[in-house]
Parts: structure tokens; sequence; C-alpha cells
């Protein structure tokens, strides 16, 4: 090998994470290694990666999840393991040769790290995976219930439809991909392991995102908050409480009721929320029960539904508030003019595959809001360049 090529890969080899300064220089960092990795492969190595290897290093790990193993193996400790002592570990037990065949290839896919022949230690990935409390197994595992069958049906369904945007939450991909025909939210409560899959994608999704409460300013919202007539915050659609958990660590010493969330009865019933937050089922297309609230709270929430769901959601909200003291905050991405990041177009289109919604520009949720009577008084870009807070309130 060339030294220049050898120069080259021991810098690339050199990059740690921890000697990135914060979170948003990593993901910085992360982006360019993708520029990196577009420029330097062929495009057929691309076709490949797409084609080829990530259809069957999905399969490699969802069976190991259905084995059990990444979740043994981080049970007992982790550490490096012969292929015989990974056998022993999965359940049902696995014929030897094909977790060799997997194994093999996850190595080659930086999942695991193979030290020696039929011998491997895990990386933080494998081990995340095993670790039910980072949500990566249960965000996986909705990829095979949901997003990996819509992602591929996608293409036919929009050949089917004239390749017209879809708008229709109960005629759409996802419908058509669903042996009920149901839609994306209606096969959550039907089917409880989807569902688990789905709020932990949830979960893990919402703590990789910036607090929205570093983004903004809650203490100047309680600033003249009559918490003895009415909440302080009401977190609609808030799934197992992150972001009004995060209210709770900024406020400790809130009178009780003054925290709010609200879900669906399934989400409600089978989550655990702190004695001092009030967790309420309730639909969020009937009218909002909670009235005069000092802020109502929605994080990633109007971009699950097509325009004419959202702007019900946003008249049901606006009819709870009081013009000139409440607060409405919507927590969700305002696309940018031109370079949407790789996060922001993922969710666009994924929210069009699933859910027949969409991602906002700034232009869009002004529309959507003025249309629901609210006008819009500032954007708060979070310092990931992923969600804004955008703040609102009755026009
Ligand atoms: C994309 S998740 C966002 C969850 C949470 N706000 C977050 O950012 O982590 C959407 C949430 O809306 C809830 N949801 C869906 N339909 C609902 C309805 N009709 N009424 C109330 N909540 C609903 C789901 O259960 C889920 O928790």
């Amino acid at each position: 090998m060339s030294s220049h090529a050898q120069e080259i890969i021991a810098a690339l080899d050199a990059v740690q994470p921890a000697a990135i300064g914060n979170e948003v220089e990593r993901l910085q960092v992360r982006t360019a290694v993708r520029r990196l990795l577009a420029r330097v492969e062929t495009p057929y190595e691309r076709a490949w990666g797409f084609c080829f290897e990530h259809p069957v290093v999905f399969a490699a790990l969802q069976t190991c999840i259905n084995l059990g193993l990444w979740t043994s193996w981080t049970r007992v400790g982790g550490g490096e393991k012969s292929l015989d002592e990974l056998v022993q570990l999965t359940s049902p037990p696995v014929d030897p040769n094909l977790l060799r065949r997997f194994f093999r290839l996850l190595a080659a896919f930086n999942v695991v790290e193979e030290t020696a022949e039929d011998r491997f230690k895990p990386t933080p990935f494998s081990s995340a995976i095993g670790d039910e409390s980072t949500k990566v197994r249960a965000s996986l595992q909705a990829a095979t219930y949901q997003y990996l069958a819509t992602g591929h049906n996608l293409p036919v369904y929009l050949a089917k439809t004239s390749y017209q945007e879809p708008t229709d939450m109960d005629l759409n991909n996802h419908t058509d991909t669903d042996p009920d025909g149901l839609n994306f939210f209606g096969r959550l409560q039907k089917t409880p392991a989807y569902r688990e899959a789905f709020t932990g994608h949830m979960e893990a999704w919402t703590a990789w995102k910036t607090p929205w409460t570093t983004v903004y300013d809650t203490t100047e919202l309680l600033n003249g908050a009559q918490l003895d007539a009415s909440p302080f915050v009401v977190d609609i659609g808030g799934n197992t409480g992150i972001d009004i958990s995060h209210v709770l660590a900024q406020h400790p010493d809130l009178p009780a009721g003054s925290l709010v969330l609200q879900d669906l009865p399934e989400v409600i019933a089978t989550s655990q929320f702190d004695k001092r937050i009030t967790a309420m089922v309730h639909d969020f297309f009937l009218p909002q029960p909670v009235k005069g609230s000092r802020a109502y709270f929605l994080h990633a929430v109007l971009h699950d539904w097509p325009d004419d769901k959202a702007t019900q959601l946003l008249v049901n909200t606006k009819d709870a508030m009081v013009k000139g003291y409440s607060k409405l905050l919507i927590y969700d991405i305002v696309l940018p003019p031109t370079r949407a990041s790789l996060s922001q177009t993922t969710m666009d289109v994924q929210m069009m595959s699933l859910l027949a919604a969409s991602e906002r520009t700034q232009e869009a949720w002004e529309t959507l809001l003025s249309q629901a009577g609210l006008k819009i008084l500032r954007f708060w870009p979070d310092p990931q360049e992923y969600e804004m807070v955008i703040e609102a309130e009755v026009a």
C-alpha cells in the first residue's frame, strides 16, 4: 500500500468521538464522514450497500434479537466470547455455523469486533442493542414491524396512485401495506408488540434530541403563570413523558397539577410517570378538556398528520387557550429552504411512507397555524439544527 493511502487510513482511524468537542460538532463530523464515503465509494459500491449489504445485515441483527443473543450477552456483562459461548447465550438454540456466518458479516460491518478465529467482542452498538434502557432493540424491531415493509411498498403504492403526494390518513401507503388495511396508529393500538417497539423508538429518538427546555426558556414562561387556577404545561401526545420530565427537572417545586401529560389509553396504561405528573387519557381530535394552561406543548405530533387533521388538533387546542396568556409551543422540524439535513429529510419521507404526512417549511407552519386562528411569535432553533420550538399564541 502506498504511504499516502496508509497516512489517510491512519488519520481516519485516529478519529475518536470522545476527542470531538461537543454533540453538535460530533454530528457535523458524522455528516462529513458520510460525505467522504459518498466521494470514496464507486457508484456500484454505493448500490451494493443498498441492494445487498443492508438487507442481510438487518436480517442478521434481527435474527440475533429473536435469539435473545444481544440481551443475554449484555446481561452477562459483555466481554469477549467464543462462538460456542455465544451459541450458549441463544434461546432457542442456534446452529453454530449459522451464527458463525452471521457474526462474520456483523464483524465486517463493525457491529461486533472479531478478535481471533471464532472469537468476538461487543461494540458500543451491539451492547446497546442488548441494553433495553437504550431502546435501540425496540427501534430495530419497529423497523421489522412497520418501517421496512412500508418503505418497500412505497414505490409500488405511488405508482398505483399516479404519483400524487399522499395526504389521506385513512387511505395511504401504510393502509396499503397493512394486512388489515389499518393506518399507522390504528395498527399500534391493535397490536401491543408493535406499540411497544414504536414507543421505545420514540423514546430513543426523543432522548437523542436536544431537550426542549434548553431551547426555550421555561423560567420566562413561569413569570406571570397563575398556577393556582390552571396547569403550567400540558404535553399533548406526550408518550412516556421524557419532555414533561425535562420541565419537572427545571422546576421541581411546581404545585400539584401543574404538569399534565396526555396520550392514548394504551400508552398511558403501560407507562410509569413521576407522581408529580398528571397522566391523562385524551384523544387530541376531541375538544381539549384542560382549559387555560400557561402552555400547551406538542412535540413531533403535528408532523404525524396531514393538514386537515393537524388543523383540527390545533383548533381543539386553541379553543382551550386563554388569549394573551396561554402559549402554544410546538417542537418540530422546520425544513430550511435548501440543504435540509439527512435526519430532517429522512423524517419527512418516513412521514409520507407511514402516515401520509410531512415535515413543514416555515411558510407551511405559518399557513397551518393562521388557518387555526393562531399566530407565530418566534422560531427557536435547537443547536443540533434538527428541530425548532415554534412559539405561538391565539391570534
Ligand atoms: C411521534 S409520537 C411523539 C411523542 C412525544 N411527543 C415525543 O416527542 O417523544 C406521537 C404521539 O402521539 C400519540 N397519539 C397518536 N394519536 C393520538 C391521539 N388521537 N390522541 C392523543 N395522542 C395520540 C402517540 O401515542 C404518540 O405518543
